[in-house]
């Protein structure tokens, strides 16, 4: 690591960057980006921040008391490369005097295509024939090969009406699908889905889609108790975060036939998986790929770079998370 001997602000990146953002970090400070392929452990994160004044995060990066220790009384922004911030302590950071970003709507769309890209591959056992095919096993077409479920008239229940979860209620319905929420009475009215409560919204869908942050209030908002309370031909979908789900009552929900299928993005241990679902043909894995498209991407880092340029040169933050 350098060290920077000039008044220009030192602004830490985590992990490389696409160059447009780069270029926009560099017009307000010296930028130190980190050279490894992969997250910086915590005591490389302490050191990384160690007189910085803006910090550049992944969703894989953990900002508690213990890191911030480490960092300068100068540091002003964490900004967060992610609509998601559950891995930051955002109380801590604000007592640090800094303020968090995140990247809420540039990655709304993309993250809305793949979770109708898990369920269409769930509910229609795409992952499951493609694995079918490469083994070489014989097959043949017939009227009861591989048959999966349609979606005209099925309902689909949305955990979380914010950004995301109404675009893939918009997408749903262009796939015949009923829309419900269980968004709380206050939210904003919606067009296309009819609030309900979470019950309702377990026993009666059968799609289930994951689209609420992780809070303490939603740490296995989905356990055994709620699959049991799915219909057994549901299928649950999540791109919001693992632990929203209890991995292990999944898993256990998905090979005893509480649920017919599911389709994840997230994990509760990323980049770990429960064994237990890794075994299941019911339940299709992706690797975190919600916002995984060449022009997000760039959007959200680009976000995140027009976040710490605003706040270094003393305007207010463009996407501010508030402080709980
Ligand atoms: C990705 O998971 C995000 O929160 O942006
Ligand atoms: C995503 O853009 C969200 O805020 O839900």
């Amino acid at each position: 690591m350098t060290i920077d001997n000039t008044l220009r602000p030192r602004i830490v990146a985590t992990r490389t960057l696409p160059d447009t953002a780069l270029a926009r970090l560099r017009t307000v400070g010296d930028v130190w980006v980190s050279p490894h392929d992969r997250p910086l452990s915590p005591s490389e994160l302490g050191r990384a921040v160690a007189g910085a004044t803006a910090v550049v995060t992944m969703l894989s990066d953990r900002i508690d008391a213990a890191v911030l220790a480490a960092a300068s009384s100068g540091l002003r922004i964490v900004a967060n490369t992610a609509v998601g911030y559950d891995n930051l302590d955002v109380r801590a950071i604000a007592r640090h005097g800094a303020v968090v970003t995140n990247t809420p709507g540039v990655l709304t769309d993309a993250t809305a295509d793949l979770t109708l890209a898990l369920l269409l591959a769930g509910t229609r056992r795409v992952a499951e024939g493609d694995r079918l095919v490469r083994s070489g096993a014989a097959w043949t077409w017939d009227v009861s090969f591989m048959l999966g479920t349609g979606l005209q008239d099925k309902r689909l229940g949305v955990i979380g009406m914010g950004h995301i979860g109404r675009a893939v209620a918009r997408r749903a319905a262009a796939f015949g699908m009923e829309i419900v929420n269980s968004s709380r009475r206050d939210s904003r009215p919606e067009a296309l889905s009819l609030p309900v409560g979470l019950d309702e919204l377990l026993e009666t869908s059968d799609v289930v889609s994951v689209h609420c942050p992780l809070t303490s209030q939603t740490r296995h908002l989905i356990d055994a108790v709620a699959l049991e309370h799915m219909k057994p031909s549901a299928f649950l979908i999540n791109t919001a975060r693992g632990a929203v789900v209890d991995e292990a009552a999944l898993a256990q929900a998905l090979s005893t036939g509480t649920i017919a299928g599911a389709g994840l993005d997230v994990y509760e241990n990323e980049p770990d998986v429960h064994p237990g679902l890794r075994t299941l043909d019911n339940v299709v894995l992706a690797p975190h790929l919600g916002s995984a498209t060449v022009g997000t991407r760039a959007r959200m880092a680009e976000l995140a770079a027009d976040n710490v340029v605003a706040v270094l040169c003393g305007r207010d933050a463009i996407t501010p998370v508030s402080v709980p």
